[in-house]
Protein backbone atom coordinates (compact mmCIF):
# COMPACT_ATOMS: atom_id res chain seq x y z
CA UNK A 1 0.00 0.00 0.00
CA UNK A 2 2.95 2.74 1.10
CA UNK A 3 4.75 1.42 -2.15
CA UNK A 4 1.19 2.22 -4.11
CA UNK A 5 1.03 5.85 -2.46
CA UNK A 6 4.34 6.22 -3.04
CA UNK A 7 4.09 5.88 -6.75
CA UNK A 8 1.11 7.88 -6.58
CA UNK A 9 2.48 11.20 -5.54
CA UNK A 10 5.61 10.29 -7.42
CA UNK A 11 3.33 10.51 -10.66
CA UNK A 12 1.60 13.82 -9.28
CA UNK A 13 4.80 15.38 -8.35
CA UNK A 14 6.02 14.46 -11.80
CA UNK A 15 2.88 15.57 -13.36
CA UNK A 16 3.13 18.77 -11.59
CA UNK A 17 6.78 19.71 -12.24
CA UNK A 18 8.50 20.87 -15.12
CA UNK A 19 11.77 19.17 -15.10
CA UNK A 20 14.57 21.03 -14.02
CA UNK A 21 12.54 22.94 -11.22
CA UNK A 22 14.14 22.84 -8.09
CA UNK A 23 11.87 20.92 -5.37
CA UNK A 24 12.23 20.20 -1.58
CA UNK A 25 8.81 18.14 0.04
CA UNK A 26 8.57 19.80 3.12
CA UNK A 27 5.77 17.31 4.49
CA UNK A 28 4.53 14.59 2.34
CA UNK A 29 1.46 13.01 3.89
CA UNK A 30 1.08 10.71 1.47
CA UNK A 31 3.99 8.65 2.80
CA UNK A 32 5.71 9.36 5.86
CA UNK A 33 4.57 11.93 7.66
CA UNK A 34 1.97 12.00 10.24
CA UNK A 35 0.06 14.72 12.10
CA UNK A 36 0.89 14.40 15.54
CA UNK A 37 3.75 16.80 15.49
CA UNK A 38 1.12 19.73 14.60
CA UNK A 39 -0.83 21.44 17.42
CA UNK A 40 -3.68 23.74 17.23
CA UNK A 41 -3.12 27.46 17.01
CA UNK A 42 -6.94 28.79 17.11
CA UNK A 43 -8.54 32.12 18.61
CA UNK A 44 -9.82 29.41 21.71
CA UNK A 45 -5.83 31.38 22.88
CA UNK A 46 -8.29 34.65 23.51
CA UNK A 47 -11.31 34.30 26.07
CA UNK A 48 -13.41 35.15 23.58
CA UNK A 49 -12.25 33.12 20.84
CA UNK A 50 -14.56 29.90 19.81
CA UNK A 51 -13.17 28.29 17.52
CA UNK A 52 -11.52 24.99 16.52
CA UNK A 53 -9.22 23.39 14.26
CA UNK A 54 -8.14 19.74 13.67
CA UNK A 55 -5.55 17.87 11.72
CA UNK A 56 -5.92 14.35 11.18
CA UNK A 57 -4.80 11.46 8.84
CA UNK A 58 -7.06 10.09 6.64
CA UNK A 59 -5.84 6.62 5.09
CA UNK A 60 -8.00 4.60 3.13
CA UNK A 61 -6.82 1.43 0.94
CA UNK A 62 -5.48 3.36 -1.69
CA UNK A 63 -4.06 6.53 -0.67
CA UNK A 64 -2.96 8.15 2.17
CA UNK A 65 -3.29 12.08 3.06
CA UNK A 66 -3.74 15.13 5.48
CA UNK A 67 -7.38 16.95 6.25
CA UNK A 68 -7.23 20.03 7.97
CA UNK A 69 -11.01 20.80 10.02
CA UNK A 70 -12.09 23.76 10.89
CA UNK A 71 -15.06 25.17 12.96
CA UNK A 72 -14.96 29.08 12.56
CA UNK A 73 -16.96 30.78 15.20
CA UNK A 74 -16.16 34.12 14.22
CA UNK A 75 -17.00 37.15 16.01
CA UNK A 76 -19.54 39.68 14.83
CA UNK A 77 -16.74 42.03 13.51
CA UNK A 78 -15.03 39.10 11.39
CA UNK A 79 -12.63 38.28 14.07
CA UNK A 80 -11.73 34.74 15.10
CA UNK A 81 -9.52 31.86 13.41
CA UNK A 82 -8.87 28.09 13.79
CA UNK A 83 -5.75 26.97 12.53
CA UNK A 84 -2.43 24.47 13.12
CA UNK A 85 0.87 24.80 13.06
CA UNK A 86 4.39 22.76 13.24
CA UNK A 87 8.09 23.97 14.33
CA UNK A 88 10.54 23.12 11.48
CA UNK A 89 14.03 24.52 10.92
CA UNK A 90 13.98 25.24 6.82
CA UNK A 91 16.47 26.81 4.62
CA UNK A 92 14.26 28.37 1.85
CA UNK A 93 17.04 30.86 0.49
CA UNK A 94 17.03 29.07 -2.48
CA UNK A 95 13.08 28.68 -3.44
CA UNK A 96 10.26 31.07 -5.01
CA UNK A 97 7.78 29.39 -3.77
CA UNK A 98 5.89 27.44 -1.46
CA UNK A 99 2.85 24.93 -3.68
CA UNK A 100 0.49 22.82 -1.65
CA UNK A 101 -2.19 19.60 -3.14
CA UNK A 102 -5.14 20.58 -1.71
CA UNK A 103 -8.87 19.85 -2.07
CA UNK A 104 -11.37 22.06 -0.20
CA UNK A 105 -14.77 21.20 1.04
CA UNK A 106 -17.27 22.57 3.38
CA UNK A 107 -18.51 26.82 3.77
CA UNK A 108 -15.30 28.78 3.20
CA UNK A 109 -12.65 28.76 0.61
CA UNK A 110 -10.09 30.91 2.05
CA UNK A 111 -7.19 30.13 3.92
CA UNK A 112 -3.63 31.15 5.20
CA UNK A 113 -0.45 29.84 4.79
CA UNK A 114 1.73 31.01 7.68
CA UNK A 115 5.76 31.26 8.22
CA UNK A 116 7.39 32.27 11.25
CA UNK A 117 11.47 32.77 11.56
CA UNK A 118 13.89 32.72 13.86
CA UNK A 119 13.43 36.78 15.57
CA UNK A 120 15.01 38.08 18.91
CA UNK A 121 11.57 39.00 20.25
CA UNK A 122 7.89 38.49 19.86
CA UNK A 123 9.33 35.51 17.66
CA UNK A 124 6.08 33.75 18.36
CA UNK A 125 3.79 36.70 17.63
CA UNK A 126 5.30 38.19 14.27
CA UNK A 127 3.99 36.18 11.23
CA UNK A 128 4.34 35.51 7.70
CA UNK A 129 1.13 35.24 6.03
CA UNK A 130 0.16 34.48 2.11
CA UNK A 131 -3.83 34.03 1.85
CA UNK A 132 -5.43 31.44 -1.17
CA UNK A 133 -8.21 30.53 -1.96
CA UNK A 134 -9.12 26.74 -2.44
CA UNK A 135 -11.88 26.10 -5.17
CA UNK A 136 -14.23 22.98 -4.68
CA UNK A 137 -14.25 20.36 -6.91
CA UNK A 138 -11.44 18.39 -7.36
CA UNK A 139 -7.57 18.68 -6.40
CA UNK A 140 -6.02 21.68 -6.89
CA UNK A 141 -2.22 22.66 -6.23
CA UNK A 142 -1.93 26.34 -5.39
CA UNK A 143 1.27 27.83 -5.61
CA UNK A 144 2.32 30.69 -3.04
CA UNK A 145 5.34 32.97 -3.77
CA UNK A 146 7.50 33.33 -1.21
CA UNK A 147 7.66 37.33 -2.01
CA UNK A 148 4.33 37.74 -1.54
CA UNK A 149 3.96 36.76 2.27
CA UNK A 150 2.90 39.95 4.45
CA UNK A 151 4.16 40.33 8.01
CA UNK A 152 1.57 40.32 10.68
CA UNK A 153 1.67 41.43 14.10
CA UNK A 154 -1.86 40.44 16.17
CA UNK A 155 -3.46 39.69 12.99
CA UNK A 156 -2.48 43.38 11.60
CA UNK A 157 -0.39 43.89 8.78
CA UNK A 158 2.59 45.76 9.76
CA UNK A 159 5.45 47.55 7.96
CA UNK A 160 8.45 45.22 6.91
CA UNK A 161 10.79 46.36 9.33
CA UNK A 162 12.19 42.37 9.64
CA UNK A 163 11.93 40.71 6.03
CA UNK A 164 11.23 37.10 6.24
CA UNK A 165 14.10 35.27 6.94
CA UNK A 166 13.85 32.71 4.60
CA UNK A 167 17.06 30.63 5.94
CA UNK A 168 15.83 30.54 9.13
CA UNK A 169 12.33 29.60 9.26
CA UNK A 170 11.20 28.08 12.63
CA UNK A 171 7.50 27.06 11.65
CA UNK A 172 4.95 26.61 9.34
CA UNK A 173 0.92 26.66 9.77
CA UNK A 174 -2.70 26.28 8.43
CA UNK A 175 -5.40 29.07 9.25
CA UNK A 176 -8.67 29.68 8.28
CA UNK A 177 -9.53 32.90 9.02
CA UNK A 178 -12.64 35.41 9.94
CA UNK A 179 -11.81 38.63 8.61
CA UNK A 180 -7.97 39.85 6.80
CA UNK A 181 -7.05 43.34 6.92
CA UNK A 182 -6.18 42.54 2.91
CA UNK A 183 -9.12 41.35 2.05
CA UNK A 184 -13.11 42.58 2.39
CA UNK A 185 -13.63 38.83 2.76
CA UNK A 186 -15.69 37.56 5.84
CA UNK A 187 -15.92 34.20 6.77
CA UNK A 188 -17.60 31.72 9.47
CA UNK A 189 -18.59 28.08 9.65
CA UNK A 190 -17.34 24.60 8.86
CA UNK A 191 -14.98 24.02 6.05
CA UNK A 192 -12.29 21.20 5.10
CA UNK A 193 -8.86 21.13 3.51
CA UNK A 194 -8.06 17.46 2.16
CA UNK A 195 -3.54 18.25 2.05
CA UNK A 196 -1.29 15.11 0.10
CA UNK A 197 1.57 17.52 0.32
CA UNK A 198 3.66 20.85 0.89
CA UNK A 199 6.72 21.76 -1.26
CA UNK A 200 9.39 23.97 -2.05
CA UNK A 201 9.94 25.45 -5.53
CA UNK A 202 12.69 26.52 -6.95
C1 LIG B 1 4.09 7.90 12.26
O1 LIG B 1 3.43 7.36 13.36
C2 LIG B 1 3.46 5.95 13.40
C3 LIG B 1 2.61 5.52 14.57
O2 LIG B 1 2.92 6.23 15.71
C4 LIG B 1 4.90 5.47 13.53
O3 LIG B 1 4.92 4.06 13.51
C5 LIG B 1 5.69 6.01 12.37
O4 LIG B 1 7.05 5.67 12.53
C6 LIG B 1 5.55 7.50 12.29
N1 LIG B 1 6.24 7.97 11.11
C7 LIG B 1 7.07 8.99 11.14
C8 LIG B 1 7.69 9.36 9.84
O5 LIG B 1 7.32 9.61 12.16
C1 LIG C 1 20.84 28.32 3.35
O1 LIG C 1 21.01 27.88 2.02
C2 LIG C 1 21.88 28.73 1.29
C3 LIG C 1 21.86 28.25 -0.16
O2 LIG C 1 22.09 26.88 -0.25
C4 LIG C 1 23.27 28.67 1.90
O3 LIG C 1 24.15 29.52 1.18
C5 LIG C 1 23.19 29.15 3.35
O4 LIG C 1 24.43 28.98 3.98
C6 LIG C 1 22.13 28.34 4.11
N1 LIG C 1 21.94 28.96 5.40
C7 LIG C 1 21.83 28.27 6.52
C8 LIG C 1 21.58 29.06 7.76
O5 LIG C 1 21.89 27.07 6.54
C1 LIG D 1 3.57 51.75 6.83
O1 LIG D 1 4.37 52.65 6.07
C2 LIG D 1 3.63 53.53 5.26
C3 LIG D 1 4.57 54.30 4.37
O2 LIG D 1 5.78 54.58 5.04
C4 LIG D 1 2.77 54.42 6.15
O3 LIG D 1 2.02 55.29 5.34
C5 LIG D 1 1.84 53.54 6.96
O4 LIG D 1 1.09 54.32 7.86
C6 LIG D 1 2.61 52.49 7.74
N1 LIG D 1 1.66 51.55 8.33
C7 LIG D 1 1.78 51.11 9.58
C8 LIG D 1 0.75 50.11 10.02
O5 LIG D 1 2.67 51.46 10.35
Amino acid sequence: MAKISYIFTFILLQIYLVSGVKQFLIVDFNNNDNVTEWREQSDTLTKSGMSKAALVLLETGLSRRAVFFTLLNAQPNGGGFAGVETDMQLNLSNYNSIALRVRGQGKNKGYKFILKHKSGKNEDRLEYCHLFEVPFGDYTVVKLPLKQFKPYFKNKLVNQTEPLKLNEITSIGLRMYGSDPSSQKKQSGVSSLEMDWIIALG
